[in-house]
């Protein structure tokens, strides 16, 4: 009898902390050009390098009506997420942190670099392969935020009921400090390990070398998840890898006349979505390792980025896409209006009069319109497991 009233006692408290948990405060964000707000363009500004070219119009057209790092014609997921919390737009970590008011940062920051791999660059460049745009892959990301937000955490966990944050977050943030965030806070882990695909197989890796690494990849994103963790993050999210099949640049590499090579019903390159359907699977399986083994008051939520795009590419024009979801928006012409030697930015590149009824921004991101669909899916919809909206009812 006492034992069920404990459990009963026990039960609700859990209820309780879970509902607390979804009121989020901040967001941290982990990744590549998918969620980079800023960094690149910090970066190169910092560096005096050469300017990508997607720090040049008409990107960011559409929203900010500048060029802002983002790789898109507006907003990205990450974004919509923020506005959807009622958080504003998440700053990034490089640049003049001066310029971070200090509520800014208790409302999140973001470490994602466009170019960013989850393997170290030197494991590519000993297998020939360099980084062309940074080499800020997901552990250089992970100290950076260790170093800003917890610099002297020993990762131990201390018990604390007073959830409220301390006035002193700002600076020199004590493993307290550091929990109080992070419990409060809503972990954008990716979407990250695409580029490690990407670069090899541009390069001209062959898939079966590129397929090889993938448990390693998985590693380290998993690893990363074990890491914030243990600095106390309660809710993380984990995005799986895009439909890259369906990419503009890959299916204007590997244009081909050979019609089994891709996917009837969509035009996607069927041996490419199978092998991000593979990375897919490998991080839905270890997810659900140290979901069920490790962490019962963490959520640990994936995102499947894959399957919400790839209604999108399904039936393009019963979501607005009139032009399809294979071209590009903005480009230098082909059969997918994607040329690798004249990207989107470039002088003699051209932008389509209303990226909204597309799908492909510039032939590897997609626009704002896309991105508002696949974030709607995910974070109001069935695209999350488990899903989001059924943690936080509001
Ligand atoms: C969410 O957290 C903030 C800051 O801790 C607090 O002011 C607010 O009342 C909370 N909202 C809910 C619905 O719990
Ligand atoms: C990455 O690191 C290598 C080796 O340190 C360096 O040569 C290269 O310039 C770096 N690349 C970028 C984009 O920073
Ligand atoms: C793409 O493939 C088609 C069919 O083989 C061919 O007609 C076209 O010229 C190719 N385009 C490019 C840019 O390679
Ligand atoms: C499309 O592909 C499927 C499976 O590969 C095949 O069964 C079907 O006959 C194809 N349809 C057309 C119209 O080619
Ligand atoms: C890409 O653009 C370059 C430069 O304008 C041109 O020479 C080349 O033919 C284009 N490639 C394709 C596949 O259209």
């Amino acid at each position: 009898m006492a034992i069920s009233i404990c459990f009963a006692i026990l039960l609700l408290m859990s209820r309780i902390s879970y509902a607390y948990e979804c009121n989020y405060t901040s967001i941290i964000s982990f990744g590549n050009s998918l969620a980079d707000t800023g960094n690149i363009k910090n970066l190169v500004a910092i560096h005096h390098s050469e300017p990508p070219h997607f720090l040049f119009p008409p990107y960011g057209e559409t929203f900010f009506h500048k060029p802002t790092g983002r790789c898109s014609n507006g907003r990205l997921i990450i974004d919509f997420i923020a506005e959807g919390l009622g958080l504003p737009l998440i700053p990034p970590y490089v640049g003049d942190k001066s310029n971070l008011r200090k509520k800014e940062v208790r409302q999140g920051v973001n470490y994602a670099v466009a170019g960013a791999t989850a393997l170290s660059s030197s494991f590519h460049e000993a297998r020939g392969v360099s980084n062309p745009t940074t080499n800020a892959s997901l552990q250089v990301q992970l100290k950076w935020f260790k170093q800003f937000i917890c610099p002297t955490s020993s990762g131990t966990l201390i018990a604390h009921n007073d959830c409220s944050l301390p006035d002193s977050i700002y600076t020199n943030f004590s493993p307290v400090d550091c929990q109080h965030l992070l419990q409060h806070s809503l972990i954008l882990m990716g979407e990250i390990g695409g580029n490690d695909y990407n670069h090899e197989l541009r390069a001209g890796k062959p898939i079966n070398e590129v397929k090889s690494f993938v448990p390693l990849v998985i590693k380290t994103i998993i690893a990363a998840v074990n890491e914030v963790i243990k600095l106390g993050a309660k809710t993380i999210i984990v995005p799986g890898n895009f439909p890259i099949g369906c990419s503009s640049s890959y299916l204007a590499m590997y244009n081909n006349s050979d019609t089994k090579m891709y996917d009837n019903k969509t035009g996607c390159i069927i041996w490419l979505n199978k092998f991000a359907e593979y990375h897919n699977q490998l991080l839905q399986r270890e997810l659900e390792k140290i979901r069920k083994f490790n962490y019962h008051h963490v959520n640990i939520i994936y995102a499947d980025y894959y399957n919400a795009a790839m209604q999108l590419y399904r039936s393009p024009k019963e979501f607005g896409f009139l032009n399809g979801a294979l071209k590009a928006c903005c480009g230098a012409g082909g059969p997918y209006n994607f040329n690798e030697t004249v990207e989107c930015g470039a002088a003699s590149s051209t932008t389509c009069a209303d990226p909204d009824t597309y799908v492909s921004w510039d032939g590897v991101h997609l626009t704002e319109a896309a991105y508002r669909l696949i974030y709607r899916s995910l974070f109001k919809g069935s695209y999350t497991m488990p899903r989001f909206n059924s943690l936080c009812r509001s």
